[in-house]
């Protein structure tokens, strides 16, 4: 079979080393790919965004099928577009799509089908969000309706800080259509867990737990980024918790979406927020997570290109998902200034000295050739990923690799998977 996989981030390398192990794929493109992904597919040097030359390519190599990894071309309607040119694609449509690429549809589809959430309201009038929200609790959560490469949504502290990130989206717009709504909702505590789940349209499958840690500092501290690292399964997800995952968020959620004749197909990313073992969502993506995707694939044991497309054929139950009762882990190497101004362009002599085996692999995101040298290009740029016997065996074998090799040029977490093993061990 003939694979096209769109995207160029870690997420979409974890899916090229993953589908390529499966003896039904003969050839994988990647659009645009990176350098890592260069091992395992041709680059394609068409953007994730630009959907109709994606589909030239598609029908001119004959692709049999595609799989889209970012959430752009989803949105546009990447997956609408193929069907229409009667190609097999994996995503959602771009109706399906707004769960995530409009805050306030995914928060209107949330309160109409009782989906515990945090409560909002939505604005369009920039005086009637400032007046809203000068008469609201702090903390308080600040997002722009459209996406914004994760840089749409602040969690205010002070009113000053929450004032002055509205008037920067509405009135300054500086996330330019993505900001012509706002949503303001009440904030949320605990502790953030993913959930994806597998859906052919009719019939689910769910993954097993992972966590990111999304700001850019040690202990949670410092601004949010794409994700700096992520390992799987997380403990914070107990058996009693994912049951009330399941009874109060999974299954109505896909009740709910019968019910509204709303075909759902591809993956959804549940981000959940635990308080006390109680969940709810704090926002739904339609693809899958970055970093997420590198530890989730990691520990698969089954065929991961039939998991794609059995979900695309609408023969999901003909799947039998099988782990590895191991858990991986991935540190985020990211360049120096990221997420404000990430530093590319230098070369990565570092690679060299990571192992790739089945214990050990090094993803690549923000990397590309030049003059036959690998170079960053991109904020986020390599994921250490391990695999160990349990938790802290993980976090020992990716931290080993790492503190073996002098990383001058990058930033990175040292605590990675730590949250996990508080809580095993309490
Ligand atoms: P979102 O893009 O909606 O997932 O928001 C990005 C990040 O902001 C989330 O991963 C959370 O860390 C944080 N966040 C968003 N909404 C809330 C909320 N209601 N309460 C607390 N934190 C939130
Ligand atoms: N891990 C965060 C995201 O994929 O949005």
């Amino acid at each position: 079979m003939r694979v096209l996989v769109v995207g160029s981030g870690g997420r979409e390398h974890a899916i090229c080393w993953g589908i390529a192990k499966s003896n039904k794929v003969k050839k994988i493109y990647c659009a645009p790919g990176n350098a890592g992904i260069s091992e395992f597919a041709e680059n394609v040097e068409i953007p994730a965004d630009n959907i109709n030359k994606l589909l030239e390519f598609a029908l001119k190599e004959k692709i049999d099928f595609t799989i889209v990894g970012p959430e752009q071309p989803l949105s546009l309607g990447i997956v609408d577009l193929f069907r229409d040119n009667k190609l097999l694609i994996f995503g959602p449509s771009k109706f399906a799509s707004q769960l995530e690429s409009s805050k306030e549809f995914s928060k209107l589809f949330m309160e109409r089908n009782n989906i515990p959430t945090a409560s909002f309201k939505s604005f369009t009038s920039y005086d009637e969000a400032k007046a809203y929200l000068n008469e609201s609790n702090l903390p308080i959560v600040i997002k722009a309706d459209g996406l914004a490469s994760g840089k749409g949504v602040k969690v205010c502290m002070e009113m000053e800080e929450a004032n002055s990130f509205l008037k920067e989206i509405m009135l300054d717009k500086i996330f330019s259509k993505s900001g012509e709504k706002v949503v303001i909702e009440s904030f949320l505590e605990g502790e953030e867990a993913s959930f994806f789940v597998f859906s052919d349209g009719e019939k689910i499958l769910c993954l097993d737990s992972s966590q990111d840690h999304k700001r850019l500092l040690d202990d949670d501290k410092g601004p949010n980024t794409g994700g700096m690292g992520a390992y799987s399964p997380a403990p914070i997800i107990d058996e009693e918790t994912k049951e009330k995952i399941l009874n109060e968020i999974i299954n109505p959620v896909f009740e709910a979406f019968k019910k509204e004749n709303f075909e759902y197909t591809g993956i959804l990313y549940v981000g959940l927020m635990i308080n006390n073992k109680k969940p709810s969502v704090v926002e739904f993506n339609c693809r899958f997570g970055d970093p997420e995707t590198q530890p989730l694939l990691f520990r698969i044991e089954s065929d991961i290109f039939d998991l794609f497309y059995q979900t695309a054929l609408k023969q999901i139950d003909q799947y039998q998902l099988i782990w590895k009762r191991k858990t991986a882990i991935s540190v985020v190497l990211a360049s120096l200034g990221y997420p404000m101004n990430p530093e590319t362009g230098g070369e990565i002599k570092e690679l060299e000295s990571f192992k790739n085996t089945d214990d050990e692999f090094v993803f690549h995101a923000g990397t590309k050739f030049l003059d036959n040298k690998v170079v960053i290009s991109g904020g986020r740029v390599l994921n250490i990923t391990a695999l160990g016997h349990d938790l802290e065996d993980a976090i020992n074998k990716v931290y080993d690799s790492i503190n073996k090799v002098e990383l001058k040029n990058f930033h990175y977490r040292n605590d990675i998977g730590k949250k996990g093993l508080v809580k095993k061990t309490k």
